[in-house]
C-alpha cells in the first residue's frame, strides 16, 4: 500500500537508502560549479567513489535509522545493494530525490542528470513493482523523450533562466517538493524545470495541486533543506533563502505559524558536506505523534523543539550527510495516516 499527503502525519511505511557503492555524481563541470560547494570541486569526477570510510560508517547509521524507526512499529523497506561505479550512477542513499508518494500515486522523477536515471529500478524497483500489483496504488514510473537528451544544451539566447538546465524536456528531482495536504510546495532549481512541474501537475491525484516558490538560492537543488513543515501549521524556513512575507502569502500556509529556523547551523570539516550545507539539519524526518528524527549533535535544535512540545528522537547520521542528504533525503514515506487522526496541538 502507499498513501501519504504530508510530511508531518503518523509514519506506517517507509523507505530507507543504503550507502554502500556510491560514487560522485558527475554530469559535467558545468554543473558541478552550480551546484556544489568549491572547495570539493574536482571530487566529481565520473568513477570517484565516495571514501570508504564514510561510507561504511553512513551504512551504520542508516542501519542505526531503521531500528529506530522499527522500534517506533514503522514498517522499513530498504534499497538494494548496487555497484553504483560500475554502473555509472551516483547513490542508493537518496531516495527522496526521486521517489513522491502523494495520495495513492507513487511517483518516479524524470532525472535531469543522465547518471541518475537508472538509480530508481536498480535501488528500489523491487519496492515499486511489489507497489505495482497492489490495485489501490497507481506507480508512475519516469518517462524520458527517445532520442539524445537536449536538457543541457545551450539555449542561454533569450532564456531568463538562472539555472543550468533548459526547458527542452520534463525534468524534476521530487526532493524539490514538499507534500502539505492538497497542496505540493516546490521550487524551480538546477535539476526541475517548468516542464517538469506540469509533468508532476499531470500525475497527481485529483484534487491535488503544484504551488511554486522562488527562494533565493543560485544553487537551488532540493527544497528540504529550506522548508520544514514540523506539523500541520507550522513551517520553519531558511532565513538566507526565503522571506516571512513571501511564504504567508500563499493559501496554503493561511493561519499558519511561519518562523525562520531558528538556529544558526554551524559548518563543520570532518565528515566533509562533499554536496551540502550544515542546513541539512533542517533536514528532518517525522514520526508524527510528535516525534521528530533528528542528528544527535543538533541539541539546540532538540531543546527548541521539546519547548514546542515536540519529542527530539536523536539519530547519528553526519557520514550520510557527506553522500549529499539527512533524514528526510535518505527516506520516502510510502504511508502516513491522514491528517484527520491527528490531535491538533
Ligand atoms: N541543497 C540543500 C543544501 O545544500 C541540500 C538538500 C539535500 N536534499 C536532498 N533531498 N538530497 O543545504
Amino acid at each position: 500500500m502507499a498513501s501519504a499527503s504530508n510530511e508531518w502525519s503518523n509514519l506506517r511505511s517507509v523507505i530507507v537508502g543504503r550507502a554502500k557503492g556510491s560514487i560522485f555524481p558527475y554530469q559535467s563541470e558545468k554543473v558541478t560549479r552550480s551546484i556544489m560547494p568549491e572547495e570539493f570541486f574536482h571530487e566529481f569526477k565520473p568513477h570517484n567513489p565516495f571514501p570508504e570510510y564514510i561510507l561504511q560508517a553512513a551504512d551504520r547509521e542508516l542501519d542505526q535509522l531503521v531500528s529506530i524507526l522499527e522500534k517506533e512499529g514503522v514498517k522499513v523497506q530498504r534499497a538494494r545493494d548496487v555497484d553504483w561505479n560500475k554502473v555509472g550512477g551516483y547513490t542508493g542513499c537518496m531516495a527522496r530525490d526521486g521517489l513522491m508518494v502523494v495520495g495513492n500515486h507513487v511517483i518516479e522523477a524524470p532525472y535531469s542528470w543522465s547518471c541518475r536515471k537508472q538509480e530508481i529500478e536498480l535501488a528500489f524497483g523491487h519496492i515499486l513493482a511489489d507497489l505495482e500489483k497492489d490495485p489501490r496504488v497507481r506507480v508512475f514510473r519516469a518517462e524520458f523523450p527517445e532520442g539524445r537528451d537536449t536538457i543541457y544544451d545551450d539555449d542561454s539566447e533569450g532564456s531568463e533562466s538562472p539555472f543550468s538546465i533548459n526547458n527542452s524536456r520534463p525534468a524534476f528531482d521530487t526532493a524539490d517538493f514538499i507534500r502539505v495536504g492538497n497542496t505540493i510546495v516546490g521550487q524551480l532549481s538546477h535539476v526541475t524545470n517548468p516542464a517538469g512541474v506540469n509533468y508532476l501537475r499531470e500525475r497527481l491525484p485529483e484534487g491535488y495541486n503544484v504551488q511554486i516558490i522562488e527562494p533565493k538560492d543560485p544553487a537551488a537543488m532540493h527544497i528540504d533543506a529550506t522548508l520544514l513543515a514540523l506539523r500541520k501549521g507550522l513551517l520553519l524556513y531558511h532565513p538566507m533563502k526565503c522571506t516571512y512575507e513571501s511564504l504567508s502569502r500563499l493559501d496554503v500556509f493561511k493561519g499558519w505559524e511561519i518562523l525562520p529556523f531558528p538556529i544558526m547551523p554551524k559548518h563543520r570539516t570532518e565528515p566533509p558536506f562533499f554536496m551540502t550545507t550544515p542546513w541539512l539539519v533542517m533536514n528532518v524526518l517525522s514520526l508524527g505523534n510528535g516525534k521528530v528524527i533528528i542528528e544527535e549533535n543538533d541539541t539546540e535544535f532538540g531543546e527548541w523543539l521539546k519547548a514546542r512540545g515536540i519529542e527530539p528522537v536523536y539519530c547519528p547520521f553526519q557520514h550520510v550527510h557527506s553522500i549529499g542528504g539527512s533524514f528526510h533525503c535518505a527516506t520516502v514515506d510510502l504511508i502516513r495516516d491522514s491528517d484527520d487522526e491527528l490531535v491538533d496541538s
